[in-house]
């Protein structure tokens, strides 16, 4: 076989009778030894990974071998070979030294003992019998490069084909991913071995539903971080407000919100004045427009917006496209001084936390433009919170060796995680703002539900939900997702040090939304069941310009 085949195709399995945590030196001594001859031989076949099987009652010193051989290996992955569900021994002999018997405890012992090195993976070996959901579930989140199912999990059809049952059938397809290994074990009754199980699992795969296109527009971004966008501070590119414009579920609810205001509130006028603010490129004017054409409303309508190169797309559709039936303003929506107040004050401005984006600071500059009697869409927001285990994103941030990676909230469309319990509101804004003083100052303690497992608490998604007009809402938070929007990706708000935490204990997180003349920012900690610092103390990682 040529190197290239060594590196792509084989998977090296380090020796199973080697007793690292034995209590006989002498065998650590020899198991050591045993270890390295193996890597070295791995790493001179240019074998891209091996696997390695921990004991599940004694394991410190085999986490203390993988850490050695990730760092004094340039390439090679680690696959630690473990159960999904720990195996019935007849009598456990008790190991003072043993953390756990959950086979999750000690993949996460050994992973936080090798720092999260990205090298380091599962082999994830499935029951007979799948155990609870949680369990399942909280797997999802690790890095499984491999999936060994066992051909007792199937059961064979009346033509004798093997097949799994609906349950382990999803469980096994939420678990892999394009580029998982799957294995067979077990012994086999067919003549042609393994092959008959593996072809089962290949329809399986063949026969999922191609992804519906709110889906395959996120496959690309699946657990990749981005900084959340500065809409004051920078101008958006065309290309950003291209993909915004082909949400499929935003526009439409948009143009409801407008519709349901201009045959309600405003059903006995004869004319009504809509401003939109921050237009963009206009997708929110030609929304408008459908509405009143769908209401039979005539409409005296406005497009502000503050970015001059979006204005060149505006102006051109003004003439070419709405002929005189809309007035394009380049202005910042704070300092414009309208000739005519808006009965409707139009915008989005809303990032994956609400008010992340600026929208409550933008909205109060642009009320003096609304009517006393006016309204605006959208009409709030709020924003939720929800602890999460995440270890791929947290080791991406790790691998940056900065602390101010751990305080900037980003922007990004979880994938490889698990939700420790359900979101919980955080703050809530409301527009127009009759508040005074207006202060968009925030802070909130929140206290979430009672964990269901043990687990890692790596940070916290946030989500928001927006009210656009009475019933008209738009969603990201999972319980009520607007399905098929695709315009925004949850954040991530992430913690310097994973938390653990137990089953049944409750996380309470305090969070801070603070601001100068210049700048808003996000302070935040958890204060149980543990404490951690204040992340971005005074905004020192991470702020959103106000200018
Ligand atoms: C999220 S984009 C939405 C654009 C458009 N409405 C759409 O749906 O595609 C927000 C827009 O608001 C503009 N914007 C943000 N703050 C503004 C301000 N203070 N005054 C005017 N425009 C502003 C940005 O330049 C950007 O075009």
């Amino acid at each position: 076989m040529s190197g290239a085949h060594w590196t792509a195709y084989v998977v090296g399995k380090l020796s199973e009778w080697t007793e690292e945590d034995s209590k006989c030196k002498a065998r650590v001594t020899n198991s050591s030894r045993i270890y390295f001859q193996e890597l070295a031989w791995a790493t001179h076949l240019n074998i891209g990974v091996v696997t390695a099987k921990p004991d599940l009652r004694a394991y410190l010193n085999f986490a203390r071998l993988m850490s050695q051989g990730l760092n004094s290996t340039g390439a090679l992955h680690f696959w630690v070979d473990i159960p999904m569900v720990a195996p019935k021994l007849p009598t456990v002999v008790a190991n003072t030294l043993s953390p756990g018997e959950e086979p999750w405890e000690v993949w996460n012992t050994i992973r936080t003992m090798c720092e999260g090195n990205r090298r380091l993976g599962v082999l994830l070996r499935m029951p007979d019998k799948l155990p609870k959901e949680d369990i399942i579930q909280r797997w999802k989140a690790e890095p499984i490069r491999g999936l060994v199912v066992p051909t007792t999990a199937f059961t064979a059809s009346k033509d004798l084909i093997p097949k799994l049952s609906k349950e382990y059938a999803k469980a096994f397809l939420g678990l892999i991913t394009a580029d998982t290994r799957i294995i067979i074990s077990g012994s086999s009754i067919y003549p042609n071995g393994h092959e008959p199980f593996l072809g089962a699992l290949r329809s399986l795969w063949q026969s999922l539903p191609p992804p519906t296109e709110d889906v395959t527009v996120g496959i690309p971004y699946r657990d990749f971080l981005q900084a959340p966008l500065q809409p004051l501070m920078d101008n958006l590119q065309s290309q950003t407000y291209e993909v915004f414009e082909k949400d499929p579920v935003k526009y439409s609810q948009y143009q409801k919100a407008i519709y349901t205001a201009l045959t309600t509130k405003y059903k006995d006028e004869k004319s009504v004045c809509v401003v939109v603010v921050g237009a963009g490129r206009g997708p929110l004017v030609r929304c408008a427009l459908r509405a009143s054409q769908e209401a039979k409303k005539d409409l005296r309508l406005y497009a502000v917006e503050k970015n001059p190169n979006a204005i060149v797309t505006l102006r051109n559709a003004e003439k070419e496209e709405w002929k005189g039936r809309v007035k394009v303003i380049q202005s910042d929506m704070r300092q414009w001084e309208p000739d005519e107040k808006a009965d409707i004050l139009v915008s989005e401005l809303l990032g994956s936390f609400g008010d992340n984006e600026l929208s409550p600071e933008c909205l109060d500059g642009a009320q003096h433009s609304i009517k006393t009697s006016g309204i605006s869409i959208p009409k709030d927001s709020t924003s939720y919170l929800q602890p999460v285990a995440a270890p791929k994103v947290w080791g991406d941030l790790q691998s940056q060796h900065t602390i101010k990676a751990f305080e900037t909230p980003y922007v990004v469309l979880l994938h490889r995680f698990c939700p420790l319990a359900q979101s919980e509101a955080c703050f809530k804004f409301v527009h127009p703002n009759h508040e005074k003083p207006l202060d968009n100052t925030r802070e909130k303690l929140i206290r979430f539900q009672p964990a269901k497992i043990d687990s890692i608490l790596h940070g916290f998604a946030g989500y928001f939900e927006s009210t656009l007009y009475e019933e008209v809402n738009i969603s990201i938070r999972p319980k009520t997702f607007s399905k098929g929007m695709f315009s925004w990706f949850p954040i991530f708000f992430p913690l310097c040090i994973p938390l653990k935490i137990n089953k049944g204990q409750t996380v309470e997180m305090k969070i801070w939304r603070r601001n100068d003349e210049s700048k808003v920012w996000y302070e935040w900690c958890v204060i149980k069941p543990s404490l951690t610092p204040i992340h971005n103390s005074n905004g020192r990682s991470y702020h959103i310009g106000l200018r």
